[in-house]
C-alpha cells in the first residue's frame, strides 16, 4: 500500500505570480508594433504580452506570441493555428516537457499544407462530411488577420483575435459569404479558443467543425483519456459502426478513430481529462501527473484519435514513432450540423487548463 504524502496542485504557484501583479490593462491594435520576435514594447514592460513576429528563415509563417509570465503560446496566422500551449514554471516536472501540446518535428510550416499538431480549425466541415476538396476544410490552409490583442495583468490575461472572411475561392466549395472571428487568449493556467462564425449571405447555411487540437504524451501507453464512459460514439476505423464506450479511462494501443456525442444537456458541465502519467523513482516512488482538463461550449461532439504505427508512416509530415507522444482530442459540432441564418452567428470555444498533480509516496 502506497501512503500519498503530498498533492501540490500547479494553482499554489500561480496565486503567488498573481499577488505580485500590477493593475494594468492594456489594448492596443497590432499596426502598433514591429515584426520582432519577442522584443515588442508590451514585452519589456508587463507580465502580460502580445507580441507579434515575422517570418524567419526556417519558418515563413508569421503569427502572434501571447505570454502571462506563467504560460506562453504561440498561434501562427495561417490557419490562426495554436502551435504551441507552454508553461514557463520551474517546476521540475516540467523541465522534461513544459509543452502541452504536441507539434510534429516534421510539419511544415511554409503554408503551403495545415499544420501537423497545435489547434487546427477545422470549418466549414469536419474530415470529408462536406463539398470541399480539403479534408477538415478550408480554415486551416487560410492566411487569417490578426486584428488585435488586448492584455490584463491583474488577472494575467493575453488575448489575440484573428479574423477571415470568404472569398471568390471559398465561395467555390462553400457558396455563402461568411466572416470567421477566432480569439485566442491564456488567463492563468488557462487556454481559451473561440471560433465566431457569422453568416454574412443571404442564405443560411450548415457547417460542422472542430478544434482539433494534438495533446502532447510522454508517452502514449501511459496516457488516459477520461469522461467518455457511457457515451456512444461512432468508429471511423469501422465504417461507422455504433458502440457505447465502456471504459472509465480510454487508453491506447492501437490506432483509435471516433467521434464521440456528447449529451447535450450535460455538456457544458462536464469535463473531459487528458491524463499524461510521468513516472518517477528517485528513491521514493512519485506520481507526477500532467493533464489538461477540457470544457467546451456548443461544440458537443468529441473526437479522439490517433494514428499508431501504419498511418504515421503514412502521414509524410509526421514522424514515424510521434504517434507515441500525441492524443487528438477534438471539440466539435459533427453529429448535428450547425444552422446559421442570415445575419445571424454562432460561437463555439474549448478551454483547456493546465492541471500538475506532483504526487509522492512511501512504501
Ligand atoms: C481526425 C480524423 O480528426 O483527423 C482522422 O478523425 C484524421 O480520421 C485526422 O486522420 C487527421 O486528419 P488530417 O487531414 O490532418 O491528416
Amino acid at each position: 500500500m502506497f501512503e500519498e504524502k503530498q498533492i501540490q496542485p500547479l494553482h499554489f504557484n500561480l496565486r503567488h505570480i498573481s499577488q505580485q501583479s500590477q493593475r494594468i490593462t492594456h489594448k492596443h491594435t497590432p499596426h502598433t508594433h514591429t515584426h520582432d520576435t519577442m522584443g515588442g514594447p508590451l514585452k519589456s514592460k508587463t507580465l502580460c504580452s502580445c507580441v507579434p513576429f515575422g517570418p524567419k528563415q526556417e519558418v515563413s509563417l508569421e503569427g502572434v506570441i501571447l505570454s502571462n509570465s506563467q504560460f506562453e503560446c504561440k498561434i501562427y496566422t495561417f490557419g490562426a493555428h495554436v502551435a504551441s500551449w507552454r508553461s514557463l514554471s520551474d517546476l521540475e516536472v516540467f523541465k522534461t516537457k513544459p509543452e502541452f501540446l504536441f507539434l510534429s518535428q516534421k510539419a511544415i510550416l511554409d503554408g503551403t499544407k495545415p499544420i501537423r499538431g497545435g489547434i487546427p480549425i477545422c470549418f466549414p466541415q469536419f474530415g470529408k462530411l462536406g463539398a470541399c476538396t480539403n479534408q477538415h476544410g478550408f480554415a486551416r490552409n487560410s492566411t487569417w488577420e490578426f486584428v488585435g490583442s488586448e492584455v490584463d495583468e491583474e488577472k494575467l490575461l493575453a488575448k489575440a483575435t484573428f479574423t477571415t472572411s470568404s472569398t471568390e475561392s471559398t465561395m467555390k466549395e462553400f457558396p455563402y459569404k461568411f466572416k470567421l472571428n477566432y480569439t485566442v487568449s491564456i488567463e492563468k493556467e488557462f487556454l481559451n479558443t473561440k471560433l465566431e462564425v457569422i453568416n454574412e449571405d443571404e442564405k443560411a447555411f450548415e457547417f460542422t467543425t472542430a478544434l482539433h487540437t494534438y495533446f502532447g504524451a510522454k508517452s502514449i501507453t501511459d496516457i488516459a483519456v477520461k469522461g467518455l464512459n457511457g457515451v456512444r460514439y461512432t468508429d471511423s476505423l469501422e465504417d461507422g459502426k455504433k458502440c457505447v464506450e465502456g471504459e472509465e479511462e480510454i487508453r491506447f494501443d492501437k490506432e483509435v478513430d471516433r467521434i464521440y456525442r456528447r449529451n447535450v444537456a450535460l455538456v457544458d458541465k462536464e469535463r473531459l481529462e487528458i491524463i499524461d502519467r510521468v513516472w518517477e523513482d528517485k528513491g521514493v516512488l512519485s506520481q507526477h501527473t500532467r493533464g489538461v482538463a477540457m470544457t467546451t461550449k456548443n461544440l458537443n461532439d468529441a473526437v479522439v484519435w490517433n494514428p499508431w504505427i501504419d498511418k504515421a508512416k503514412s502521414m509524410g509530415d509526421f514522424g514515424d514513432e510521434e504517434y507515441k507522444e500525441m492524443v487528438c482530442v477534438e471539440a466539435a459540432a459533427i453529429d448535428e450540423p450547425v444552422k446559421v441564418k442570415p445575419g445571424a452567428s454562432w460561437i463555439g470555444e474549448q478551454t483547456l487548463e493546465a492541471v500538475i498533480n506532483l504526487a509522492h509516496f512511501s512504501v
